[in-house]
């Protein structure tokens, strides 16, 4: 059975992990509130731009998509898109448009990747293909990423479009290969890196270097964003196994789904009975076998896996803020290292 969000119980044996994903029990914005004050009124007059994206002549579109796009969630890619902009000294009029079209991609992912991996919780509410039907939540995702190609088509920047149809591009890929390797007992690194670099880092690049930079700062701020986005899926790959209540989705779906991510993969290397264990279960093919899932969970808890995956989430942060150099001093650039900072250290 699925956790549901309020009954998820974070282990106490696993340490220094759940120790850090309790640590922030201030509200949830507390950790990134500099970031987000930085470019608040940019910020509001982002939703106000999902809203307008958001409507269609169709009124459920609107529906489906609000249901998602209105649960909350972090910002955490219009906040790049706007904090890389202000920080390379860019204030352009368009920074709003492109900065909802980042979250309208991930808007359109989150819809997609739910059907996908059968999740049940998403920001602390049903996900969007259970009141809806999995055909609807596609549906609108799709609408999500033809809107958004449209509204950057409007700026009338050809890079832009580009740019932005090359991630759309990589993400499917990231998701098809994950999908197509899911029940891989094989546990590659090099897979996982393949992609989470697809998946969710090559948004965050995107996000990060998009529209009208100037050159010199451009592919350092794409550079960024991609570690940056390593880091960031490392930290909730790592939540999926030692999350708690405040994630508002549900733990330990990874594993239900088949797929291998880098705390297994590492907790693996050492512990030949729980590769014996996880290849039964993903040999045994879906439905998983709850036991299985359990005892495998438990020994990824108990093992260092945790803790090496988040040090390595931290090395890529580190990268990421090395490359925040080519930035000349100012608030926005101190704003970005926090948030980098924050990535690997938040609890939802
Ligand atoms: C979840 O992204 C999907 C991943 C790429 C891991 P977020 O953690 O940014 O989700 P929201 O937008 O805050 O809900
Ligand atoms: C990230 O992977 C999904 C996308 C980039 C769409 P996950 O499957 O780990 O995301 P969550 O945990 O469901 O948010
Ligand atoms: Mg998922
Ligand atoms: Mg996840």
């Amino acid at each position: 059975m699925t956790d549901h969000p309020a009954s998820t119980n974070s282990s106490a044996s696993i340490g220094d992990v759940a120790e850090t994903a309790r640590r922030d029990t201030a509200p949830p914005t507390a950790a990134i509130a500099p970031a987000v004050a930085m470019v608040a009124e940019d910020l509001d007059a982002v939703e106000i731009k999902l809203a307008e994206l958001l409507q269609s002549s169709i009124a459920v579109i609107p529906q489906v998509g609000g249901h998602l796009t209105f649960a909350g969630g972090k910002r955490l890619r219009p906040m790049l898109s706007l904090l890389c902009a202000r920080a390379s000294g860019y204030v352009a009029d368009h920074r709003v448009t492109v900065a909802a079209v980042g979250e309208l991609l991930h808007t359109a992912t989150l819809l997609h990747d739910d059907v996908i991996d059968r999740g049940e919780w998403r920001r602390g509410r049903p996900a969007a293909r259970l009141p809806y039907g999995n055909g609807m939540a596609v549906l609108t995702g799709d609408y999500c990423l033809a809107r958004g190609l449209l509204a950057v088509a409007d700026i009338g920047e050809l890079a832009a479009v580009r740019s932005m149809a090359e991630t759309v591009t990589r993400m499917a890929e990231g998701e098809i290969a994950q999908l197509h390797s899911a029940g891989d007992w094989r546990l590659e690194e090099a897979t996982y890196y393949m992609v989470i670099e697809r998946k969710t880092a090559a948004l965050l690049a995107w996000c990060s270097s998009v529209a009208g930079l100037p050159a010199h700062v451009a592919p350092e701020l794409f550079e960024y964003g991609l570690e940056l986005g390593f880091a960031f899926q490392i930290a909730d790959d790592v939540l999926d196994y030692a999350g708690g209540e405040a994630l508002g989705k549900a733990s330990g779906q990874d594993l239900r789904e088949g797929k291998a991510t880098l705390p297994l993969i590492l907790a693996a290397e050492d512990d030949r009975e729980l590769r014996t264990t996880l290849r039964t279960l993903l040999e045994g093919g879906p439905p998983a076998d709850d036991e299985l899932v359990a005892d495998i969970r438990r020994r990824v808890l108990a093992s260092d896996g945790l803790e090496q995956a988040l040090n390595r989430a931290r090395v890529h942060a580190d990268n990421a803020a090395s490359k925040l150099a080519v930035l000349a001093p100012s608030r926005a650039k101190t704003a970005l290292e926090a948030l980098t900072q924050y990535v690997v250290e938040r609890s939802y």
